[in-house]
C-alpha cells in the first residue's frame, strides 16, 4: 500500500463512451493493488436525469462489468454501486449546507445540463456537486482520477472540505484531482470543440460498445481541417489534435509522443491508425464485457461484497461528521 485512498465514479446515465474509456477506466487498474482504492457507479447521480427504471438497472450492471471488463480486480478494491451505501446521500445533505448557491450556479455540468434538461432542472441537478463532494471526502481520498471535465467539480469538493475543517478542526482530507497524460478531455468527432458525450447519439461519439466497422467508419468521418499538415495545435486543429490525444491514449504515450510517428503522413494515415488503435484496445475489453453481463447474479455479488467494505469505513466518518456537528450519538 502507498498509503494513498483513490476515488473515482462513473454515471450510469448512458451508454459509455470512448471519452470514459480514456479519461478515466482505462487506468483505474493502476490505482488499484498498491492503493486503497474505491470505484463506484453512481446511480444517485444518474437520477437528476430522469431515467427509465429498467434501463437504468442495466446500466448500473453495464457500468460494473466495464469496470470489471477494464481490469478491476475486486479483492485489490472496493467496487459498489452509490445507492447501495447510505451513507452518501447522508453526508450529501449535510454538505448541501456547507455549499453555496453562488458556487453551484457557477458549475458548467449544471449550466450544460439546465440547457438540455428545460422541463427538469430539478434540485438535485443543482446540488449534485455536494453529492460528489460526499462521495470522495466520505473515504478520506487524496486523489480522484477522473476526466478534464471534473475539475470545476473537485475543486469544489476541496473547498467544501476546507470550509467544514475550518470550522470544525481536521475532519476531511482535501482531494485532488489526477488526470490522465493524454485525452483527458475526448472531443466529439464531428465537432471537435465539445467534448465527447454519451449523452450524445450521434456520428462524433464511439460507444464502447460498437463493433469494430462501426468505430472506424466514424473515426474515418472525423472533422479535421484545411491545413493539410499533422500538427499538435488545439486552437487552429482541434479534430486533429483530438485524433492524435485519442491515439496516443490508447498507445499509453503523450500526444508529443504520438505525433512524432506521423511526419510527413496525411489525414487518412492518422485516421486509419487511430480507428486501428481504439479498436484494438477495445477488442478485449468488450470481449470480456460481454461475458461479465451474462451472468448478473454475480454482478450482484460483486456489489454486496463491495458495498459492504464502502459501507463500514463510509458510516464511521459520517459517525465523526455527526459528532462534529453535534448531533447526539445513534443508538445502535
Ligand atoms: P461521468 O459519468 O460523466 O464520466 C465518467 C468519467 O469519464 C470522464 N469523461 C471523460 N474523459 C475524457 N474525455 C471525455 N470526453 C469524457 N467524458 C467523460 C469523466 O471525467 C469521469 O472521470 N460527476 C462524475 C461522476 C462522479 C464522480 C464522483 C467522479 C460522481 N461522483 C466522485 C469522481 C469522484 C461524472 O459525471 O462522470
Amino acid at each position: 500500500m502507498s498509503g494513498k485512498t483513490v476515488f473515482s465514479g462513473i454515471q450510469p446515465s448512458g451508454e459509455l463512451s470512448l471519452g470514459n474509456y480514456l479519461g478515466a477506466l482505462k487506468r483505474f487498474k493502476d490505482f488499484q493493488g498498491a492503493n486503497d482504492s474505491l470505484f463506484c457507479v453512481v446511480d444517485l447521480h444518474a437520477i437528476t436525469v430522469r431515467q427509465d427504471p429498467a434501463q437504468l438497472r442495466q446500466r448500473t450492471y453495464s457500468g460494473v462489468a466495464w469496470y470489471l471488463a477494464s481490469g478491476l480486480d475486486p479483492a485489490q478494491c472496493t467496487l459498489f454501486a452509490q445507492s447501495h451505501v447510505s451513507a452518501h446521500a447522508e453526508l450529501a445533505w449535510i454538505l448541501n449546507t456547507f455549499t453555496q448557491m453562488g458556487e453551484l450556479e457557477r458549475m458548467t455540468q449544471f449550466k450544460d445540463k439546465a440547457a438540455r434538461h428545460k422541463h427538469n432542472i430539478n434540485a438535485g441537478l443543482f446540488a449534485y456537486p455536494a453529492l460528489m463532494a460526499a462521495d470522495i471526502l466520505l473515504y478520506d481520498t487524496h486523489e480522484v482520477p477522473v476526466g478534464d471535465d471534473q475539475k470545476q467539480h473537485i475543486e469544489l469538493a476541496r473547498d467544501v472540505a476546507e470550509r467544514f475543517n475550518g470550522i470544525y478542526g481536521p475532519t476531511f482530507v482535501v482531494p485532488k484531482m489526477v488526470a490522465p497524460k493524454a485525452a483527458a478531455r475526448v472531443m466529439d468527432l464531428q465537432d471537435p470543440t465539445s467534448k465527447m458525450s454519451k449523452s450524445v447519439d450521434s456520428l462524433g461519439t464511439v460507444f464502447l460498445h460498437e463493433d469494430e466497422k462501426t468505430i472506424s467508419k466514424k473515426i474515418m468521418k472525423a472533422v479535421t481541417d484545411n491545413e493539410g499538415m499533422i500538427r499538435l495545435d488545439k486552437d487552429k486543429q482541434p479534430g486533429v489534435y483530438n485524433l492524435l490525444a485519442i491515439y496516443a491514449a490508447c498507445h499509453d504515450q503523450t500526444p508529443e509522443e504520438a505525433l512524432a510517428q506521423f511526419t510527413g503522413k496525411g489525414y487518412g494515415d492518422l485516421k486509419k491508425a487511430v480507428a486501428e488503435a481504439v479498436v484494438t484496445v477495445l477488442a478485449p475489453v468488450q470481449a470480456r464485457h460481454k461475458e461479465l453481463m451474462a451472468d448478473t447474479a454475480q454482478l450482484d455479488a460483486v456489489l454486496a461484497a463491495g458495498a459492504a467494505k464502502a459501507r463500514a469505513r463510509a458510516n464511521k466518518k459520517l459517525a465523526e461528521v455527526y459528532a462534529k456537528i453535534g448531533f447526539t450519538p445513534r443508538q445502535g
